[in-house]
């Protein structure tokens, strides 16, 4: 299909028609020319398409379809193949039910355990997030449909999100807020990008055109259409010009005459249009082009698909040798959860699952399993009578299982929580049970971090976060040994809100949320403050035990152009088959920079039989070692010592080797008259050229320490003194020389340096 043509063909009305949504779910069709109208549909974690009562925030029923795990428990699976594997799924899915574009990766960082919506993010690590989008992203656009990356960008609350401006420096935006975003464009090239509700620095994201132009296509390449969040758009023209594509879901015509008119005014230019028009076309044709509408897909098969990635996912935090548990014996199910599991977030991500699994049903057959409701969810009341029977039911049972974590009103699309607890009458139950029943177990259904007063009280505790749709028999293969888990968090769970790096900022004040924590999110903060947390990034339990060895650098010294393979050998040392995930983490000893201790730059999840090993290997280049340095508008490696850290997790350090890296590029430098005498003499260069100058300084500098009388003179040693001479600037010798040096004669003379130097 030859697209230039065909926009040569329309006319400015269709042009701009074909830049907004027909409908909720659909662009608009030029019957004239043969351009068809093509769907997208919402994502990340499953086909929520409707086909009539549109609407957008989940309220009316969608087509049939598979709930998968949530990005949330996705991302704990730390596994790349999977998330590709589940793209693809759906992908078929989208194939077969005619849809061109599935509205997701959602790749916002974890900010705040608060956030509404972090169930539908991956994580508080950028590449972390960067890895899981890229491989959705590819196992979806493998099947030839598109994806659409969002939120671009900073969309981190949902409180005022449709209003809020996100405040935030240069440095945290590339290293924390954008990575993932830059990771993925590069990676797997996503077909679009869905632009967020917020502004960024006092510019709504729908109309910034740094974000959506100067950065995502000049700079990282992107070669697909942008469109609005549902509902972004303020002012269409702004937007256009910024790189804001396609409007969804359209305004009844109404910004589409703006555009027209504006052209016509000769306020717009309709070069824009076109352009705009030419990304649509070129994506609605990418996906016809490669239309298999022929193409089948099981929805038992995905379910399984489903069932298997969510018991990749869970991560088990606690296990007093309590799990797993024995295969016919009595057990307790306790909490509402364990009937009904809660498997997936409220809003635009909603699916509507053709069967749900819970724990009770696939546990059926599997043990002697009693059930006791325990708590209800509508209500946060603490029901004496659920209690006691919950107890009696315990007190009966070998094991209890209490199946627990947040109702739908506690975390959804459209709002934040308002603080970090499961509902008191889950607590007080917990409680109760274990003060009654010394073997009991915690099982979660949460998309975000919970506090968990309780913890030194119970056995056993795992994470199933929101888990899709086959949670209940995800839950029980790992509750009864048949899958050894093998997630590790994705965030850190901090021991209560307050130690939250964004605790003190979060929300913000009306319209602005400042992000002033800077680059200390996650780990990154809790590092850095030596900080005791519940649970920390990266950490995840298994049945079996592994131990690390043998850690082996290619190079002890490179070059910041270098690549640097770094190896390790794993063992299972236990008597069951299982799955590691290994981290690796970067850090400079000693930096100029405020920087974090260290930043995950690898990870590889490997598969072992009792007492196999593998090798893992990683490669890193320089990226691994930078820091965005906004003077040169790059990411920059400092020359130094760096630590190659590997972790069972972000606080369970094994292994560790140091490598010093050159940076191949020098900072920009000038001397002034304000540059320190310290800063000086770390440039041997210009020591060099100023040879008798700073003889000159140390003689008069220490004179004016000393003293007149140079007998009397114990107060002040000579480490005083350079210590004293390291932050004064070069202009000290005006006020405390011999008068030799004047004013004019020093600019001239670091003049002449600057030339011959800098
Ligand atoms: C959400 C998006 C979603 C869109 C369409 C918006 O409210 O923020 O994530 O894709 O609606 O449902």
């Amino acid at each position: 299909m030859n697209v230039k043509k065909i926009l040569s063909e329309m006319t400015l009305e269709e042009k701009a028609g074909l830049c907004s949504g027909s409908d909720f779910w659909h662009t608009k069709a030029i019957e004239r020319l043969g351009v068809p109208e093509v769907m997208v549909s919402d994502g990340p974690h499953g086909l929520r398409s409707q086909d009539q009562n549109l609407d957008n925030p989940g309220i009316n029923d969608s087509i049939k379809a598979v709930c998968f795990p949530a990005s949330c428990a996705m991302a704990a699976s730390f596994d790349r193949k999977l998330i590709y594997e589940m793209g693809e799924a759906i992908g078929d899915e989208c194939q077969h039910e005619n849809i061109s574009t599935i509205l997701g990766p959602a790749v916002n960082i974890k900010r705040s355990p608060l956030c509404g919506r972090n169930f539908e993010y991956f994580s508080e690590d950028p590449y972390l997030a960067t890895e899981m989008a890229t491989n959705h992203i590819k196992g979806v656009q493998s099947k030839n449909i598109g994806t659409s990356m969002k939120h671009f960008l900073a969309n981190n609350q949902e409180h005022r999100r449709m209003s809020t401006s996100s405040e935030i420096d240069e440095r945290t935006l590339r290293e924390i807020y954008l990575a993932a975003f830059e990771g993925a464009v590069k990676n797997a090239k996503p077909w679009t990008i869905m632009c967020s509700y917020n502004g960024i620095n006092g510019t709504l994201a729908s109309e910034n055109k740094k974000y959506l132009t100067d950065i995502l296509r000049g700079e990282w390449g992107f070669d697909g259409y942008v469109m609005s969040d549902w509902g972004a758009v303020n002012d269409r023209i702004k937007g256009i010009e910024a790189g804001l594509d396609l409007e969804m879901p359209g305004s009844n015509g109404v910004n589409d005459s703006r555009i027209v008119r504006a052209v016509k005014e000769g306020i717009l230019d309709e070069k824009i249009v076109d352009q705009a028009a030419e990304r649509i076309l070129n994506i609605i044709y990418r996906y016809i082009k490669n239309r298999q509408p022929d193409t089948k897909w099981d929805m038992e098969a995905h379910h399984e698909l489903a069932r298997k990635i969510e018991g990749e996912c869970m991560v088990l935090l606690k296990n007093e040798g309590i799990l797993p548990l024995k295969k016919g014996s009595r057990i307790a199910f306790i909490g509402e959860f364990a009937g009904i599991p809660r498997y997936q977030g409220g809003g635009s991500s909603y699916v509507n699952s053709f069967k749900i699994v819970s724990a009770m049903s696939a546990a059926d057959g599997i043990a002697d399993i009693t059930y006791a409701q325990g708590y209800g969810n509508n209500e946060d009341i603490i029901n004496e009578e659920l209690i006691s029977k919950a107890c009696e039911v315990a007190k009966s049972a070998e094991v209890a299982v209490i199946f627990a974590g947040l109702p739908d009103s506690f975390e959804s699309e459209g709002y934040d929580r308002i603080h970090m607890s499961i509902p008191n009458c889950q607590n007080e139950l917990i409680k109760r049970i274990a003060k009654i029943q010394p073997n009991t177990v915690i099982v979660l259904h949460n998309g975000s971090p919970i506090e968990m007063p309780w913890a030194e009280d119970v056995k056993g505790i795992l994470e199933a976060y929101l888990g899709g749709q086959a949670v209940g028999e995800a839950c029980v293969d790992v509750l009864f040994g048949d899958v050894n888990p093998s997630g590790k968090l994705p965030e850190t769970f901090p021991r209560k809100l307050q130690d939250s790096p964004s605790y003190l900022y979060y929300g913000g004040e009306g319209d602005k949320s400042e992000y002033r924590e800077g680059v200390f999110v996650g780990y990154r903060y809790y590092d850095k403050k030596d900080m005791d947390v519940l649970f920390p990034f990266g950490y995840g339990l298994s049945y079996t035990t592994f131990n690390y060895s043998n850690l082996k650098l290619s190079s002890k010294e490179i070059k910041d152009t270098d690549i640097l393979t770094v190896s390790v050998d794993v063992t299972n040392t236990g008597d069951k088959e299982g799955k590691e995930i290994v981290e690796l983490y970067v850090g400079e000893k000693e930096s100029n920079i405020i920087r974090p201790l260290k930043e995950l730059r690898g990870f590889e999840k490997v598969s072992l039989k009792p007492g196999e090993m593998k090798t893992v290997t990683f490669i890193l280049t320089k990226r691994a070692f930078s820091y965005y340095n906004t003077e040169i508008k790059d990411w920059y490696a400092e020359s130094g010592d760096y630590q190659i850290l590997i972790g069972k997790s972000s606080r369970d350090i094994v292994l560790n080797e140091s490598i010093y890296v050159e940076a191949s590029r020098k900072l920009p430098f000038k001397l002034t008259v304000n540059t320190t005498f310290g800063d000086l003499l770390e440039r041997p260069e210009a020591v060099e050229e100023l040879k008798s100058f700073i003889d000159l300084v140390k003689v008069s500098m220490g004179e004016q320490t000393k003293g007149k009388d140079q007998e009397k003179s114990v107060a002040i040693s000579d480490d005083m003194n350079i210590a004293m001479l390291k932050y004064m600037p070069i202009r000290g010798i005006l006020s405390f020389g011999d008068g030799s040096i004047t004013y004019d004669k020093l600019t001239a003379m670091l003049d002449d340096i600057n030339k011959k130097l800098y």
